[in-house]
């Protein structure tokens, strides 16, 4: 998978250089492209925003700059080979040498304006060969920008990673970036564990975990899960998820049927 991020604080994606992201950047798995959005301003201070048409506070950024940077991703064929090795494909790609386009990217826009990203959207998401970040600032970027490449035939998201305001959508690609690539082909070693997790397929919270010692300051690991009894155990996580999920996220229990 390849992924590019355009933004004005290139910096702030330094620790996707950690930890299994990092790791599965040395192993091919993953190609991480960070972009200085500033590379393709053109006047001295290297301005990216103008206030807004229509008045109010804040201030919007460019279209021109931000053409200016997706047009030339768009066009860099330099595709991304070690994507396409570690997803084993091989049969009927394209030649990028004869200037053959071997996948569209998904152009993704940050912004607290979109659609909430979820775990089902990450899941989608991680088949994808070629995801473009483009993080706005201050109070966006100029609506034109999105509405351009949808109309111009590529895929366009615009979406938020929840209900409050950030300064800008770094964190929130840093976030949706972590919860993508962690789901992508042979990026975590054990996929078994990424099976019971929290806001996986049965909508529910992960039930609570326990390791050694079975006392701690008073508190014993329910007895259940000491005891061996493989059925037993699975109802009693099964119950426990429903216990935690009422308690903290109702909203995500199925709908009881009103009597
Ligand atoms: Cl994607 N951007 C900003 N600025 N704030 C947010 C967000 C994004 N998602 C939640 N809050």
């Amino acid at each position: 998978m390849r992924i590019d991020i355009v933004s004005i604080f290139p910096d702030y994606f330094a620790p996707l250089q950690l930890s299994l992201i990092g790791k599965a950047q040395a192993k091919g798995l993953l190609d991480v492209r960070v972009h200085d959005l500033r590379d393709w301003a053109t006047d001295g201070h290297k301005t990216v925003d103008d206030t807004p048409y229509g008045g109010g506070a804040g201030m919007v950024m460019l279209p021109e700059i931000w053409g200016r940077a997706l047009d030339s991703l768009l066009e860099d064929d330099s595709a991304p080979q070690a994507a396409i090795k570690a997803l084993g494909l091989s049969a009927n790609l394209p030649d990028v040498s004869k200037g053959e386009n071997w996948a569209e990217p998904l152009i993704i826009f940050t912004t607290p304006a979109g659609n909430v990203f979820t775990q089902s959207i990450a899941t989608k998401w991680a088949d994808e060969p070629w995801l473009i970040f483009c993080c706005g600032r201050y109070e966006g970027i100029d609506a034109r920008v999105p509405e351009y490449y949808r109309s111009a035939g590529y895929r366009v998201a615009e979406v938020s990673i929840g209900d409050y305001v950030l300064n800008g959508g770094e964190v929130a690609a840093l976030v949706m970036i972590e919860a993508i690539t962690r789901l992508a082909p042979g990026v975590i070693g054990n996929p078994a564990s990424l099976t019971e997790e929290s806001h996986n397929d049965d909508g529910l919270l992960e039930y609570p975990s326990y390791t050694k010692p079975p006392q701690w300051r008073g508190l014993a690991v329910p007895e259940i899960l000491l005891s061996g009894h493989h059925k037993k155990i699975e109802e009693w996580r099964h119950r426990a998820s429903l216990d935690r999920t009422e308690q903290y996220r109702p909203e995500l229990l199925p709908q009881r049927i009103e009597e």
